[in-house]
Protein backbone atom coordinates (compact mmCIF):
# COMPACT_ATOMS: atom_id res chain seq x y z
CA UNK A 1 0.00 0.00 0.00
CA UNK A 2 1.40 3.35 -0.83
CA UNK A 3 1.26 5.79 1.57
CA UNK A 4 0.12 9.59 -0.30
CA UNK A 5 -1.27 11.57 2.18
CA UNK A 6 -4.65 13.09 0.78
CA UNK A 7 -7.10 16.25 1.87
CA UNK A 8 -11.16 15.03 1.76
CA UNK A 9 -13.35 17.41 0.76
CA UNK A 10 -17.07 16.98 0.93
CA UNK A 11 -19.69 18.30 -1.01
CA UNK A 12 -23.38 17.35 -2.28
CA UNK A 13 -22.22 17.47 -6.14
CA UNK A 14 -19.13 17.10 -7.43
CA UNK A 15 -18.51 17.73 -11.61
CA UNK A 16 -15.61 16.46 -13.20
CA UNK A 17 -15.27 18.54 -16.71
CA UNK A 18 -15.90 22.06 -16.74
CA UNK A 19 -17.08 22.18 -20.73
CA UNK A 20 -20.37 23.33 -21.75
CA UNK A 21 -22.40 19.99 -20.22
CA UNK A 22 -19.57 20.71 -17.22
CA UNK A 23 -20.26 24.33 -16.60
CA UNK A 24 -24.29 23.95 -16.89
CA UNK A 25 -24.68 20.88 -14.84
CA UNK A 26 -22.49 22.74 -12.47
CA UNK A 27 -24.58 26.16 -12.79
CA UNK A 28 -27.63 24.09 -12.52
CA UNK A 29 -26.94 22.66 -8.98
CA UNK A 30 -25.42 25.11 -7.60
CA UNK A 31 -28.71 27.75 -8.57
CA UNK A 32 -30.62 25.22 -6.48
CA UNK A 33 -28.29 25.54 -3.26
CA UNK A 34 -26.32 22.59 -3.47
CA UNK A 35 -22.87 22.40 -2.55
CA UNK A 36 -21.19 22.14 -5.91
CA UNK A 37 -17.64 21.59 -6.58
CA UNK A 38 -16.53 21.80 -10.67
CA UNK A 39 -13.08 19.50 -10.76
CA UNK A 40 -11.26 19.82 -13.92
CA UNK A 41 -8.13 19.76 -15.26
CA UNK A 42 -7.70 22.31 -17.76
CA UNK A 43 -8.69 25.71 -16.77
CA UNK A 44 -12.67 26.22 -17.59
CA UNK A 45 -12.86 28.39 -20.41
CA UNK A 46 -9.94 25.98 -22.42
CA UNK A 47 -11.97 23.01 -22.35
CA UNK A 48 -12.39 21.64 -25.56
CA UNK A 49 -15.62 23.19 -26.17
CA UNK A 50 -14.39 26.73 -26.69
CA UNK A 51 -13.39 25.19 -30.33
CA UNK A 52 -17.15 24.44 -30.96
CA UNK A 53 -17.69 26.89 -34.05
CA UNK A 54 -20.76 26.89 -36.06
CA UNK A 55 -23.67 26.51 -33.71
CA UNK A 56 -26.40 24.71 -31.16
CA UNK A 57 -29.38 23.75 -33.07
CA UNK A 58 -33.00 24.69 -31.48
CA UNK A 59 -36.07 24.93 -33.32
CA UNK A 60 -36.48 29.02 -32.61
CA UNK A 61 -38.53 29.41 -36.04
CA UNK A 62 -36.33 33.04 -36.17
CA UNK A 63 -35.48 32.49 -39.75
CA UNK A 64 -38.74 30.62 -41.07
CA UNK A 65 -40.99 27.86 -39.70
CA UNK A 66 -39.85 25.23 -37.75
CA UNK A 67 -40.81 22.15 -35.20
CA UNK A 68 -39.73 20.47 -32.37
CA UNK A 69 -40.96 17.99 -33.94
CA UNK A 70 -39.38 17.96 -37.14
CA UNK A 71 -36.25 18.30 -35.25
CA UNK A 72 -36.32 14.93 -33.28
CA UNK A 73 -37.05 13.69 -37.03
CA UNK A 74 -33.80 15.44 -38.01
CA UNK A 75 -32.26 13.75 -34.80
CA UNK A 76 -33.96 10.46 -35.40
CA UNK A 77 -33.21 9.68 -39.15
CA UNK A 78 -29.47 11.49 -38.39
CA UNK A 79 -28.84 8.68 -35.83
CA UNK A 80 -29.80 6.10 -38.48
CA UNK A 81 -32.64 4.75 -35.72
CA UNK A 82 -30.30 3.96 -33.01
CA UNK A 83 -31.13 7.25 -30.62
CA UNK A 84 -33.12 6.29 -27.73
CA UNK A 85 -36.74 7.82 -28.64
CA UNK A 86 -37.48 9.45 -25.40
CA UNK A 87 -34.25 10.81 -25.13
CA UNK A 88 -33.98 12.48 -28.55
CA UNK A 89 -37.79 13.81 -27.73
CA UNK A 90 -36.39 15.11 -24.64
CA UNK A 91 -33.89 16.87 -26.53
CA UNK A 92 -35.99 18.24 -29.37
CA UNK A 93 -38.51 19.86 -27.14
CA UNK A 94 -36.12 20.83 -24.37
CA UNK A 95 -33.88 22.93 -26.81
CA UNK A 96 -35.61 25.81 -27.27
CA UNK A 97 -35.95 26.42 -23.65
CA UNK A 98 -32.18 26.22 -22.81
CA UNK A 99 -31.41 28.45 -25.72
CA UNK A 100 -33.20 31.36 -24.59
CA UNK A 101 -32.12 30.09 -20.78
CA UNK A 102 -28.77 30.69 -22.66
CA UNK A 103 -29.86 34.15 -24.28
CA UNK A 104 -30.74 34.84 -20.48
CA UNK A 105 -27.45 34.14 -18.67
CA UNK A 106 -25.78 36.09 -21.44
CA UNK A 107 -24.80 34.27 -24.08
CA UNK A 108 -23.54 37.23 -27.28
CA UNK A 109 -25.57 35.47 -29.88
CA UNK A 110 -25.39 37.04 -33.72
CA UNK A 111 -28.79 39.01 -34.70
CA UNK A 112 -30.97 39.03 -37.11
CA UNK A 113 -32.42 42.59 -38.67
CA UNK A 114 -35.31 42.42 -36.00
CA UNK A 115 -32.74 41.64 -32.99
CA UNK A 116 -33.68 37.56 -32.68
CA UNK A 117 -31.34 35.45 -32.26
CA UNK A 118 -29.37 34.46 -35.80
CA UNK A 119 -29.88 30.77 -37.22
CA UNK A 120 -27.97 29.15 -40.27
CA UNK A 121 -28.43 26.22 -41.75
CA UNK A 122 -26.60 22.92 -40.88
CA UNK A 123 -26.70 19.19 -42.39
CA UNK A 124 -29.53 17.21 -42.08
CA UNK A 125 -31.78 19.49 -40.33
CA UNK A 126 -34.64 19.93 -42.23
CA UNK A 127 -38.37 20.94 -42.55
CA UNK A 128 -41.47 19.11 -42.87
CA UNK A 129 -40.28 15.54 -41.08
CA UNK A 130 -37.28 15.65 -44.00
CA UNK A 131 -39.64 16.48 -47.10
CA UNK A 132 -39.15 19.93 -47.00
CA UNK A 133 -36.37 22.61 -47.76
CA UNK A 134 -33.82 22.96 -45.35
CA UNK A 135 -34.44 24.78 -42.11
CA UNK A 136 -32.38 27.52 -40.18
CA UNK A 137 -32.20 25.97 -37.15
CA UNK A 138 -28.38 26.28 -35.57
CA UNK A 139 -28.11 29.38 -33.43
CA UNK A 140 -24.73 31.26 -33.67
CA UNK A 141 -22.38 33.32 -32.51
CA UNK A 142 -20.37 34.22 -35.61
CA UNK A 143 -18.27 30.95 -35.57
CA UNK A 144 -17.55 31.16 -31.70
CA UNK A 145 -20.48 29.78 -30.52
CA UNK A 146 -19.03 27.39 -27.83
CA UNK A 147 -16.44 30.31 -26.28
CA UNK A 148 -19.46 32.79 -26.33
CA UNK A 149 -21.04 30.03 -24.20
CA UNK A 150 -18.02 28.88 -22.05
CA UNK A 151 -17.88 32.03 -20.81
CA UNK A 152 -20.91 32.66 -20.21
CA UNK A 153 -21.91 29.59 -18.10
CA UNK A 154 -18.40 30.19 -16.38
CA UNK A 155 -19.34 33.39 -15.12
CA UNK A 156 -22.29 32.21 -13.80
CA UNK A 157 -21.62 29.33 -12.19
CA UNK A 158 -19.15 31.55 -10.41
CA UNK A 159 -22.18 34.33 -9.39
CA UNK A 160 -24.08 31.34 -8.35
CA UNK A 161 -20.89 30.20 -5.40
CA UNK A 162 -19.91 27.16 -7.62
CA UNK A 163 -16.56 26.06 -6.12
CA UNK A 164 -14.02 25.38 -8.82
CA UNK A 165 -10.40 23.04 -8.49
CA UNK A 166 -8.65 23.74 -11.52
CA UNK A 167 -6.03 21.97 -12.74
CA UNK A 168 -6.73 18.67 -10.93
CA UNK A 169 -6.13 15.55 -12.47
CA UNK A 170 -9.44 13.12 -11.99
CA UNK A 171 -7.53 9.39 -11.02
CA UNK A 172 -10.86 7.02 -9.80
CA UNK A 173 -14.01 7.22 -8.69
CA UNK A 174 -14.86 5.60 -5.20
CA UNK A 175 -16.90 2.80 -5.49
CA UNK A 176 -18.50 2.17 -1.70
CA UNK A 177 -21.17 -0.62 -1.40
CA UNK A 178 -22.12 -0.35 -5.42
CA UNK A 179 -22.87 3.39 -5.34
CA UNK A 180 -20.11 6.19 -6.61
CA UNK A 181 -19.12 8.06 -3.48
CA UNK A 182 -16.50 10.57 -4.89
CA UNK A 183 -13.29 10.68 -6.98
CA UNK A 184 -9.52 10.46 -6.31
CA UNK A 185 -7.51 13.65 -7.99
CA UNK A 186 -4.54 15.16 -8.30
CA UNK A 187 -3.52 18.67 -8.09
CA UNK A 188 -1.17 19.11 -10.97
CA UNK A 189 0.39 22.28 -9.58
CA UNK A 190 1.86 21.49 -6.38
CA UNK A 191 1.10 17.47 -6.49
CA UNK A 192 -1.01 17.17 -3.44
CA UNK A 193 -4.02 14.50 -3.13
CA UNK A 194 -7.40 15.63 -3.07
CA UNK A 195 -10.64 13.52 -2.54
CA UNK A 196 -14.04 14.47 -3.14
CA UNK A 197 -16.53 12.73 -1.42
CA UNK A 198 -20.26 13.74 -2.71
CA UNK A 199 -23.51 12.54 -3.06
CA UNK A 200 -23.68 12.49 -6.64
CA UNK A 201 -20.67 12.49 -9.16
CA UNK A 202 -21.42 14.20 -12.66
CA UNK A 203 -18.82 13.31 -15.20
CA UNK A 204 -18.62 15.72 -17.81
CA UNK A 205 -15.22 14.81 -19.16
CA UNK A 206 -15.67 15.10 -22.97
CA UNK A 207 -14.78 12.67 -25.57
CA UNK A 208 -11.53 10.49 -26.72
CA UNK A 209 -10.24 12.01 -29.98
CA UNK A 210 -7.15 11.84 -29.63
CA UNK A 211 -7.64 7.91 -29.77
CA UNK A 212 -6.97 8.92 -33.62
CA UNK A 213 -3.92 9.97 -34.93
CA UNK A 214 -6.23 13.17 -37.19
CA UNK A 215 -8.64 14.90 -34.79
CA UNK A 216 -10.26 17.97 -34.28
CA UNK A 217 -10.47 17.27 -30.62
CA UNK A 218 -8.00 19.09 -28.52
CA UNK A 219 -5.09 16.89 -26.96
CA UNK A 220 -7.23 17.31 -23.46
CA UNK A 221 -9.74 14.93 -25.08
CA UNK A 222 -8.64 11.87 -23.71
CA UNK A 223 -11.57 9.99 -22.81
CA UNK A 224 -10.77 10.09 -18.79
CA UNK A 225 -14.60 9.67 -17.70
CA UNK A 226 -14.61 6.13 -19.75
CA UNK A 227 -11.66 5.00 -18.69
CA UNK A 228 -12.78 5.63 -14.87
CA UNK A 229 -15.99 4.74 -15.56
CA UNK A 230 -14.20 1.10 -17.15
CA UNK A 231 -11.80 0.44 -14.30
CA UNK A 232 -14.97 0.45 -11.87
CA UNK A 233 -16.14 -2.38 -13.99
CA UNK A 234 -19.14 -0.31 -16.01
CA UNK A 235 -19.62 -0.69 -19.65
CA UNK A 236 -19.52 1.77 -22.42
CA UNK A 237 -22.41 2.34 -25.39
CA UNK A 238 -22.21 2.61 -28.77
CA UNK A 239 -18.09 2.90 -29.29
CA UNK A 240 -18.01 1.59 -32.54
CA UNK A 241 -20.22 5.35 -33.86
CA UNK A 242 -17.05 7.31 -34.40
CA UNK A 243 -17.97 10.90 -36.70
CA UNK A 244 -15.54 12.08 -38.98
CA UNK A 245 -16.12 15.80 -39.73
CA UNK A 246 -16.11 16.69 -43.70
CA UNK A 247 -14.31 19.51 -43.63
CA UNK A 248 -11.38 19.05 -40.93
CA UNK A 249 -8.28 21.61 -42.50
CA UNK A 250 -6.22 18.91 -44.57
CA UNK A 251 -2.77 18.30 -42.48
CA UNK A 252 -3.18 19.41 -39.36
CA UNK A 253 -6.99 18.51 -38.94
CA UNK A 254 -8.31 21.78 -37.70
CA UNK A 255 -11.94 22.33 -37.62
CA UNK A 256 -13.89 24.64 -40.68
CA UNK A 257 -17.31 24.24 -39.36
CA UNK A 258 -20.15 23.28 -41.31
CA UNK A 259 -21.33 26.49 -41.04
CA UNK A 260 -19.18 27.30 -44.13
CA UNK A 261 -21.46 24.85 -45.93
CA UNK A 262 -24.40 26.49 -44.35
CA UNK A 263 -23.91 30.01 -45.37
CA UNK A 264 -23.10 28.87 -48.90
CA UNK A 265 -19.85 27.31 -49.35
CA UNK A 266 -19.69 24.34 -51.25
CA UNK A 267 -16.91 21.04 -51.98
CA UNK A 268 -15.32 20.43 -54.92
CA UNK A 269 -13.24 17.56 -56.67
CA UNK A 270 -10.56 17.66 -59.18
CA UNK A 271 -12.18 18.49 -61.79
CA UNK A 272 -14.03 20.87 -60.55
CA UNK A 273 -17.61 18.81 -59.77
CA UNK A 274 -19.61 19.93 -57.37
CA UNK A 275 -19.65 16.18 -56.54
CA UNK A 276 -22.50 16.46 -53.39
CA UNK A 277 -24.80 17.07 -55.86
CA UNK A 278 -25.08 13.53 -57.50
CA UNK A 279 -24.52 11.63 -53.78
CA UNK A 280 -27.29 14.12 -52.54
CA UNK A 281 -29.38 15.29 -54.83
CA UNK A 282 -31.89 17.08 -52.33
CA UNK A 283 -29.83 18.38 -49.46
CA UNK A 284 -26.42 18.28 -51.73
CA UNK A 285 -23.37 19.59 -49.42
CA UNK A 286 -26.17 19.86 -45.84
CA UNK A 287 -26.47 16.09 -46.08
CA UNK A 288 -25.73 14.66 -42.65
CA UNK A 289 -21.81 13.86 -41.83
CA UNK A 290 -21.57 10.54 -42.22
CA UNK A 291 -22.61 10.66 -45.62
CA UNK A 292 -20.55 13.81 -46.94
CA UNK A 293 -18.12 12.48 -45.39
CA UNK A 294 -18.37 9.10 -47.43
CA UNK A 295 -18.62 10.89 -50.20
CA UNK A 296 -15.46 12.53 -50.32
CA UNK A 297 -13.71 9.64 -49.28
CA UNK A 298 -15.12 7.65 -52.38
CA UNK A 299 -14.33 10.69 -54.68
CA UNK A 300 -10.56 10.52 -53.41
CA UNK A 301 -10.94 6.51 -53.93
CA UNK A 302 -12.15 6.89 -57.39
CA UNK A 303 -8.60 8.99 -58.05
CA UNK A 304 -10.59 12.74 -58.26
CA UNK A 305 -8.52 14.14 -54.92
CA UNK A 306 -6.91 17.36 -55.60
CA UNK A 307 -3.76 18.28 -54.89
CA UNK A 308 -0.32 16.66 -55.35
CA UNK A 309 -1.49 13.12 -53.96
CA UNK A 310 -5.13 13.51 -54.74
CA UNK A 311 -5.54 12.71 -51.89
CA UNK A 312 -8.19 15.61 -50.51
CA UNK A 313 -10.93 17.90 -51.80
CA UNK A 314 -11.91 21.78 -51.95
CA UNK A 315 -14.14 23.43 -49.78
CA UNK A 316 -15.62 26.55 -51.91
CA UNK A 317 -16.23 30.14 -50.21
CA UNK A 318 -14.84 32.39 -52.43
CA UNK A 319 -18.08 33.21 -53.94
CA UNK A 320 -19.51 34.15 -50.24
CA UNK A 321 -19.42 38.53 -50.12
CA UNK A 322 -16.36 39.63 -48.09
CA UNK A 323 -18.85 41.39 -45.49
CA UNK A 324 -20.77 37.76 -44.74
CA UNK A 325 -17.38 36.17 -44.15
CA UNK A 326 -15.89 38.72 -41.74
CA UNK A 327 -19.32 38.73 -40.21
CA UNK A 328 -20.50 35.21 -40.14
CA UNK A 329 -16.95 33.36 -40.52
CA UNK A 330 -14.29 35.35 -39.08
CA UNK A 331 -12.63 32.43 -36.85
CA UNK A 332 -12.35 29.99 -40.34
CA UNK A 333 -11.05 32.78 -42.16
CA UNK A 334 -8.75 32.97 -39.41
CA UNK A 335 -7.61 29.12 -39.42
CA UNK A 336 -7.86 28.47 -43.00
CA UNK A 337 -4.68 31.22 -43.45
CA UNK A 338 -2.74 30.59 -40.09
CA UNK A 339 -3.35 26.29 -41.06
CA UNK A 340 -3.54 26.20 -44.49
CA UNK A 341 -1.89 29.47 -45.53
CA UNK A 342 -5.11 30.47 -47.68
CA UNK A 343 -7.17 33.47 -48.30
CA UNK A 344 -10.67 32.10 -48.18
CA UNK A 345 -12.25 34.95 -50.13
CA UNK A 346 -9.70 34.24 -52.89
CA UNK A 347 -9.21 30.48 -52.81
CA UNK A 348 -10.79 27.09 -51.74
CA UNK A 349 -9.70 25.79 -48.80
CA UNK A 350 -7.60 22.19 -49.15
CA UNK A 351 -10.04 19.73 -46.51
CA UNK A 352 -9.93 16.34 -45.62
CA UNK A 353 -12.70 14.26 -43.13
CA UNK A 354 -11.28 14.03 -38.87
CA UNK A 355 -11.96 12.47 -36.19
CA UNK A 356 -14.68 14.97 -34.61
CA UNK A 357 -16.88 13.23 -32.07
CA UNK A 358 -17.70 10.40 -30.40
CA UNK A 359 -21.70 8.86 -30.35
CA UNK A 360 -20.52 6.73 -27.91
CA UNK A 361 -19.97 6.78 -24.40
CA UNK A 362 -21.02 6.06 -20.65
CA UNK A 363 -24.73 4.64 -21.33
CA UNK A 364 -26.95 7.22 -19.69
CA UNK A 365 -30.89 7.73 -19.15
CA UNK A 366 -31.79 11.13 -19.95
CA UNK A 367 -31.66 12.62 -17.08
CA UNK A 368 -27.99 11.90 -16.81
CA UNK A 369 -28.20 8.83 -14.49
CA UNK A 370 -25.55 5.97 -15.35
CA UNK A 371 -26.77 2.72 -16.41
CA UNK A 372 -25.45 -0.40 -15.40
CA UNK A 373 -28.02 -2.73 -17.43
CA UNK A 374 -28.23 -6.33 -17.01
CA UNK A 375 -30.53 -8.29 -19.64
CA UNK A 376 -33.04 -8.51 -17.14
CA UNK A 377 -33.03 -4.64 -16.45
CA UNK A 378 -31.42 -2.66 -19.30
CA UNK A 379 -32.38 0.03 -18.06
CA UNK A 380 -30.79 -0.72 -13.97
CA UNK A 381 -29.50 2.62 -12.34
CA UNK A 382 -25.82 3.02 -11.16
CA UNK A 383 -26.38 5.17 -8.46
CA UNK A 384 -24.24 8.36 -7.19
CA UNK A 385 -23.40 9.04 -10.99
CA UNK A 386 -24.21 10.67 -13.84
CA UNK A 387 -22.84 11.24 -17.04
CA UNK A 388 -23.38 14.25 -19.65
CA UNK A 389 -22.19 15.38 -22.64
CA UNK A 390 -19.96 13.87 -25.23
CA UNK A 391 -18.61 11.99 -22.19
CA UNK A 392 -22.22 9.86 -21.78
CA UNK A 393 -24.36 7.95 -24.63
CA UNK A 394 -28.21 9.05 -23.68
CA UNK A 395 -28.21 8.04 -26.58
CA UNK A 396 -29.62 11.04 -28.29
CA UNK A 397 -26.90 10.65 -31.69
CA UNK A 398 -27.56 6.84 -32.17
CA UNK A 399 -25.56 6.18 -34.83
CA UNK A 400 -24.80 9.54 -36.14
CA UNK A 401 -25.22 13.29 -34.59
CA UNK A 402 -26.10 15.97 -36.52
CA UNK A 403 -23.72 19.02 -36.37
CA UNK A 404 -24.90 21.38 -33.55
CA UNK A 405 -26.60 18.97 -31.95
CA UNK A 406 -23.75 18.67 -29.69
CA UNK A 407 -24.07 22.09 -28.31
CA UNK A 408 -27.80 21.51 -27.76
CA UNK A 409 -26.64 18.01 -26.24
CA UNK A 410 -24.27 20.04 -23.33
CA UNK A 411 -26.73 22.54 -21.99
CA UNK A 412 -29.70 20.28 -22.40
CA UNK A 413 -28.57 16.99 -20.70
CA UNK A 414 -26.53 19.36 -18.53
CA UNK A 415 -29.50 21.08 -17.20
CA UNK A 416 -31.56 18.13 -16.82
CA UNK A 417 -28.80 16.32 -14.49
CA UNK A 418 -29.35 19.94 -12.56
CA UNK A 419 -32.98 19.33 -12.55
CA UNK A 420 -32.78 15.46 -11.66
CA UNK A 421 -30.40 16.32 -8.75
CA UNK A 422 -32.17 18.89 -7.60
CA UNK A 423 -34.86 15.95 -7.33
CA UNK A 424 -32.88 13.12 -6.05
CA UNK A 425 -30.02 14.58 -3.96
CA UNK A 426 -30.84 15.92 -0.27
CA UNK A 427 -28.41 18.57 0.93
CA UNK A 428 -29.27 17.46 4.64
CA UNK A 429 -28.39 14.06 4.36
CA UNK A 430 -24.85 13.11 5.44
CA UNK A 431 -22.83 11.95 2.76
CA UNK A 432 -22.15 8.12 2.12
CA UNK A 433 -18.57 7.73 3.53
CA UNK A 434 -16.03 6.82 0.73
CA UNK A 435 -14.55 3.65 1.57
CA UNK A 436 -10.20 3.89 2.41
CA UNK A 437 -9.36 0.87 0.38
CA UNK A 438 -11.06 2.51 -2.43
CA UNK A 439 -8.58 5.49 -2.07
CA UNK A 440 -5.71 3.21 -1.02
CA UNK A 441 -6.28 1.33 -4.39
CA UNK A 442 -6.57 4.50 -6.44
CA UNK A 443 -3.39 5.72 -5.36
CA UNK A 444 -1.54 2.44 -5.36
CA UNK A 445 -2.46 2.62 -9.58
CA UNK A 446 -1.20 6.18 -9.67
CA UNK A 447 2.01 4.78 -7.78
CA UNK A 448 2.55 2.37 -9.98
CA UNK A 449 2.49 4.54 -13.02
CA UNK A 450 4.66 7.35 -11.55
CA UNK A 451 7.66 4.68 -10.96
CA UNK A 452 6.68 2.52 -14.17
CA UNK A 453 10.12 1.43 -15.47
CA UNK A 454 9.27 -0.63 -18.35
CA UNK A 455 11.13 -0.45 -22.26
CA UNK A 456 7.86 1.72 -23.69
CA UNK A 457 7.83 5.63 -23.67
CA UNK A 458 4.30 6.52 -23.27
CA UNK A 459 4.68 8.91 -26.68
CA UNK A 460 5.18 5.84 -28.88
CA UNK A 461 2.59 3.77 -27.59
CA UNK A 462 0.36 6.65 -27.53
CA UNK A 463 1.03 7.27 -31.14
CA UNK A 464 0.78 3.43 -32.36
CA UNK A 465 -2.66 2.99 -30.87
CA UNK A 466 -3.57 6.32 -32.72
CA UNK A 467 -2.44 5.18 -35.99
CA UNK A 468 -3.60 1.51 -35.81
CA UNK A 469 -7.13 3.38 -34.93
CA UNK A 470 -6.70 5.74 -37.77
CA UNK A 471 -6.32 2.63 -40.06
CA UNK A 472 -8.10 0.24 -39.06
CA UNK A 473 -11.55 1.84 -37.61
CA UNK A 474 -11.65 4.38 -39.89
CA UNK A 475 -14.76 6.02 -42.31
CA UNK A 476 -14.93 3.08 -44.25
CA UNK A 477 -14.36 -0.67 -42.42
CA UNK A 478 -14.36 -3.98 -43.49
CA UNK A 479 -13.82 -7.68 -41.66
CA UNK A 480 -10.57 -7.70 -42.72
CA UNK A 481 -9.57 -4.61 -41.44
CA UNK A 482 -11.44 -4.90 -38.23
CA UNK A 483 -10.40 -7.80 -37.21
CA UNK A 484 -6.53 -6.72 -37.93
CA UNK A 485 -7.46 -3.78 -36.43
CA UNK A 486 -8.56 -5.39 -33.17
CA UNK A 487 -5.43 -7.91 -32.66
CA UNK A 488 -3.37 -4.94 -33.07
CA UNK A 489 -5.07 -2.60 -30.29
CA UNK A 490 -5.03 -5.77 -28.35
CA UNK A 491 -1.26 -6.24 -28.23
CA UNK A 492 -0.98 -2.58 -27.96
CA UNK A 493 -3.27 -2.41 -24.56
CA UNK A 494 -1.25 -5.14 -23.78
CA UNK A 495 1.85 -2.72 -23.50
CA UNK A 496 0.56 -0.82 -20.76
CA UNK A 497 2.52 -3.29 -18.46
CA UNK A 498 5.71 -1.93 -20.04
CA UNK A 499 5.91 1.70 -19.93
CA UNK A 500 8.49 3.62 -19.19
CA UNK A 501 7.80 7.03 -17.07
CA UNK A 502 11.08 9.24 -16.70
CA UNK A 503 9.76 11.73 -14.78
CA UNK A 504 9.23 10.67 -11.06
CA UNK A 505 7.63 14.16 -9.84
CA UNK A 506 4.62 14.78 -8.46
CA UNK A 507 4.64 18.85 -9.87
CA UNK A 508 3.51 19.95 -13.03
CA UNK A 509 4.52 15.67 -14.41
CA UNK A 510 3.47 16.06 -18.28
CA UNK A 511 5.26 12.91 -18.06
CA UNK A 512 3.04 10.75 -15.96
CA UNK A 513 -0.22 12.78 -16.58
CA UNK A 514 -0.42 12.06 -20.02
CA UNK A 515 0.53 8.31 -19.11
CA UNK A 516 -2.60 8.68 -17.24
CA UNK A 517 -4.34 10.26 -20.11
CA UNK A 518 -3.24 6.96 -22.33
CA UNK A 519 -4.28 4.74 -19.19
CA UNK A 520 -7.97 6.61 -20.38
CA UNK A 521 -7.77 6.48 -23.90
CA UNK A 522 -6.85 2.55 -24.23
CA UNK A 523 -10.24 1.14 -22.85
CA UNK A 524 -12.50 3.80 -25.13
CA UNK A 525 -10.42 3.04 -28.38
CA UNK A 526 -10.32 -1.15 -27.36
CA UNK A 527 -13.72 -0.96 -27.30
CA UNK A 528 -14.27 1.20 -30.41
CA UNK A 529 -12.58 -1.05 -32.08
CA UNK A 530 -14.09 -4.79 -30.87
CA UNK A 531 -17.36 -3.21 -30.97
CA UNK A 532 -17.05 -2.37 -34.31
CA UNK A 533 -15.07 -5.72 -35.62
CA UNK A 534 -19.03 -7.64 -33.97
CA UNK A 535 -21.36 -5.29 -35.71
CA UNK A 536 -22.36 -6.89 -38.87
CA UNK A 537 -24.24 -4.08 -40.97
CA UNK A 538 -23.69 -0.63 -41.36
CA UNK A 539 -25.48 2.38 -39.80
CA UNK A 540 -24.59 5.75 -39.23
CA UNK A 541 -20.83 6.27 -39.04
CA UNK A 542 -19.91 2.71 -39.15
CA UNK A 543 -19.78 1.94 -42.68
CA UNK A 544 -19.04 -1.53 -43.32
CA UNK A 545 -18.23 -2.80 -46.74
CA UNK A 546 -18.60 -5.95 -46.11
CA UNK A 547 -22.40 -5.68 -44.86
CA UNK A 548 -23.48 -2.40 -47.09
CA UNK A 549 -27.36 -2.18 -45.58
CA UNK A 550 -28.45 -1.20 -42.31
CA UNK A 551 -30.54 -4.12 -40.43
CA UNK A 552 -32.84 -3.22 -38.24
CA UNK A 553 -34.23 -6.69 -37.46
CA UNK A 554 -30.92 -8.55 -36.10
CA UNK A 555 -28.78 -4.62 -35.36
CA UNK A 556 -30.50 -2.08 -34.03
CA UNK A 557 -29.57 -2.51 -30.60
CA UNK A 558 -26.82 -0.54 -28.64
CA UNK A 559 -23.20 -2.45 -28.07
CA UNK A 560 -22.09 -2.54 -24.46
CA UNK A 561 -18.20 -2.66 -23.88
CA UNK A 562 -16.88 -4.02 -20.43
CA UNK A 563 -13.31 -3.38 -20.70
CA UNK A 564 -10.58 -5.10 -18.52
CA UNK A 565 -6.99 -4.87 -19.41
CA UNK A 566 -7.00 -5.83 -23.20
CA UNK A 567 -10.19 -7.84 -22.83
CA UNK A 568 -13.31 -6.62 -23.82
CA UNK A 569 -16.66 -8.22 -22.76
CA UNK A 570 -19.30 -7.32 -25.60
CA UNK A 571 -23.46 -7.25 -24.65
CA UNK A 572 -26.39 -5.51 -26.66
CA UNK A 573 -29.52 -3.57 -24.46
CA UNK A 574 -32.48 -2.54 -26.40
CA UNK A 575 -33.10 0.85 -28.21
CA UNK A 576 -35.55 2.62 -26.59
CA UNK A 577 -38.69 2.96 -29.30
CA UNK A 578 -41.35 4.40 -27.46
CA UNK A 579 -41.60 8.62 -27.06
CA UNK A 580 -42.51 10.34 -24.45
CA UNK A 581 -45.75 12.04 -25.40
CA UNK A 582 -47.93 10.71 -28.53
CA UNK A 583 -50.65 13.25 -28.20
CA UNK A 584 -52.48 14.93 -31.26
CA UNK A 585 -50.33 18.23 -31.81
CA UNK A 586 -48.53 17.64 -27.98
CA UNK A 587 -46.02 14.83 -29.06
CA UNK A 588 -44.94 12.68 -31.92
CA UNK A 589 -46.56 10.26 -33.84
CA UNK A 590 -44.98 7.37 -34.01
CA UNK A 591 -45.26 6.48 -38.11
CA UNK A 592 -43.71 9.45 -38.77
CA UNK A 593 -40.76 8.33 -37.54
CA UNK A 594 -40.11 4.59 -38.17
CA UNK A 595 -37.49 3.46 -39.90
CA UNK A 596 -37.02 4.01 -43.32
CA UNK A 597 -34.02 3.96 -46.18
CA UNK A 598 -31.94 7.20 -45.26
CA UNK A 599 -31.39 9.48 -48.00
CA UNK A 600 -30.68 13.39 -47.95
O1 LIG B 1 -19.05 22.22 -37.88
C1 LIG B 1 -19.16 22.66 -36.75
O2 LIG B 1 -19.27 23.86 -36.48
C2 LIG B 1 -19.25 21.69 -35.67
C3 LIG B 1 -20.35 21.64 -34.97
C4 LIG B 1 -20.73 20.41 -34.29
O3 LIG B 1 -19.95 19.45 -34.26
O4 LIG B 1 -21.84 20.34 -33.79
Amino acid sequence: MTAYPYEVHEYDVVVVGAGGAGLRATLGMAEQGLRTACVTKVFPTRSHTVAAQGGIAASLSNMGPDHWQWHMYDTVKGSDWLGDTDAMEYLAREAPKAVYELEHYGVPFSRTEEGKIYQRPFGGHTTEFGEGPPVQRTCAAADRTGHAILHTLYGQSLRHNAEFYIEYFALDLLITDGRCTGVVCWKLDDGTIHVFNAKMVVLATGGYGRAYFSATSAHTCTGDGGGMVARAGLPLQDMEFVQFHPTGIYGSGCLITEGARGEGGYLTNSEGERFMERYAPTYKDLASRDVVSRCITIEIREGRGVGEHKDHMHLNLSHIPPETLHERLPGISESARIFAGVDLTKEPIPILPTVHYNMGGIPTNYWGEVLNPTPENPDRIFPGLMAVGEAGCASVHGANRLGSNSLIDLVVFGRAAAIRAGEIVDPKARNHPVDKAGIDKALDRFDHFRNASGAVPTADLRLEMQKTMQADAAVFRTDKTLAEGVKKMEKVAAKMDDLKVTDRSLIWNSDLMETLELANLMPNALATIVAAEARKESRGAHAHEDYPDRDDKTWRKHSLAWVDGDKVRLAYRPVHLEPLTKEENGGIDLKKIAPKKRVY
